[in-house]
């Protein structure tokens, strides 16, 4: 039987921190505020000689360096974005791949917001378990801050760029191996989270530019409700359909946005807070990289050690949601 294991993990931080007063100089809010609504107290943003695909790049070198593997040793890759560096073409993963001196292999983009960690997981696994291939570099890579509107304090305090990466490889050791992946999407709510302007539906023009349509727009009350529902759920139906409790779980890694959400969702489903990672103070929303920038924060911390149980929870822009269990095949 072929098992598909997570091989190693890396992020990308950029070098740029930007704290809660500073943006109190370019926005009407407060330290005080962003701290009690969010816990976000900095967040990273890349500078502007960088693009997407500079993050995943260092991300990913690093991924592949930790899994033991050579550039030649990747047959796929996939990059999870909301911020590609182009609209449209090429994909980041084309460009990451170049960058990273993988050629000729297939490498493509997908858009399922802040859950684009998890839907990689899902199509790393059903790739790998089909036998197509063996070592396939998944990566959620954002620069947020280039769809941020700096004049709307409901949403540019809560975003920060980064990347994180993971080879997911071929094994038959069942006990490093990703137990259960969960994907889904409600496009009913799709109005929730939107980047309204410069695709087909509002082509960039003037009137587009001008109304900064082209920047990510919430709605952030309701988006909090269904986040806290609908990420408890979906811990609640992961662990059911597995036969687990959450006092097998390691470490419950959700997605960043909000502190708030994360506690509430905890709460709910008997955490204890030494099982909850938390990097939402340090990073604020990173969106498909947040999962894989809060994994490696636990690696580095040197507290995962291979066959550890993780549960993955995300939920985003689309709508989109899911969960992971996978057992660290990492060193
Ligand atoms: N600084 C100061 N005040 C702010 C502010 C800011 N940065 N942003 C909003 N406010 C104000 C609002 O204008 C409003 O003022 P009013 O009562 O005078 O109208 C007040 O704070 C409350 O706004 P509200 O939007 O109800 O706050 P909230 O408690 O819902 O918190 C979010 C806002 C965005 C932090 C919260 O809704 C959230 O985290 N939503 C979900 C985010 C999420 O999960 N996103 C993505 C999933 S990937």
């Amino acid at each position: 039987m072929i098992y598909a294991s997570m091989r190693s993990i890396a992020s990308y931080i950029p070098k740029q921190c930007i704290t809660n007063f500073d943006l109190e100089k370019i926005v009407d809010t407060s330290n005080e505020w962003i701290t009690k609504r969010t816990g976000i107290k900095t967040r990273y943003f890349a500078d502007k000689t960088q693009a997407t695909s500079d993050l995943a790049t260092y991300a990913g070198e690093l991924a592949i360096q930790r899994a033991g593997l050579r550039p030649s040793d990747i047959d796929l890759v996939i990059v999870a974005t909301l911020s590609p560096d182009f609209l449209g073409m090429p994909s980041t993963a084309c460009i990451a791949s170049h960058n990273l001196g993988i050629h000729n292999k297939p490498a493509f983009d997908i858009t399922t917001a802040c859950t684009g960690f998890i839907y990689l997981l899902s199509l790393a696994k059903a790739y790998i378990q089909a036998g197509m291939y063996e070592n396939i570099l998944i990566i959620g890579a954002e620069k947020i801050s280039s769809l941020l509107d700096f004049n709307d304090r409901s949403t540019c305090v809560l975003f920060g760029d980064g990347a994180g990466a993971s080879v997911i490889s071929a094994t038959s050791d069942q006990n490093e191996a990703i137990v259960d992946v969960h994907i889904s999407a409600n496009g009913q709510y799709s109005d929730f989270l939107v980047t309204p302007g410069c695709g087909s539906r509002n082509p960039a023009n003037q009137h587009v530019i001008d109304s900064n349509l082209q920047f990510i727009q919430m709605k952030g009350n309701e988006t909090f409700k269904l986040a806290v529902k609908t990420l408890a759920n979906d811990v609640d139906y992961i662990l059911k359909a597995n036969s687990m409790q959450p006092e097998d779980i390691k470490f419950f890694i959700p997605h960043q946005a909000n502190l708030r959400i994360i506690s509430a969702v905890g709460e709910m489903l008997d955490f204890h807070q030494d099982q909850i990672v938390v990097t939402v103070d340090q990073f604020g929303n990173t969106s498909a990289a947040s999962i894989p920038m809060a994994i490696n924060s636990v690696y580095e911390a040197q507290k995962l050690q291979k066959g550890d149980l993780l549960l993955l929870d995300a939920f985003g822009g689309g709508l989109t949601w899911g969960s992971a269990l996978l057992r660290f095949g990492g060193l």
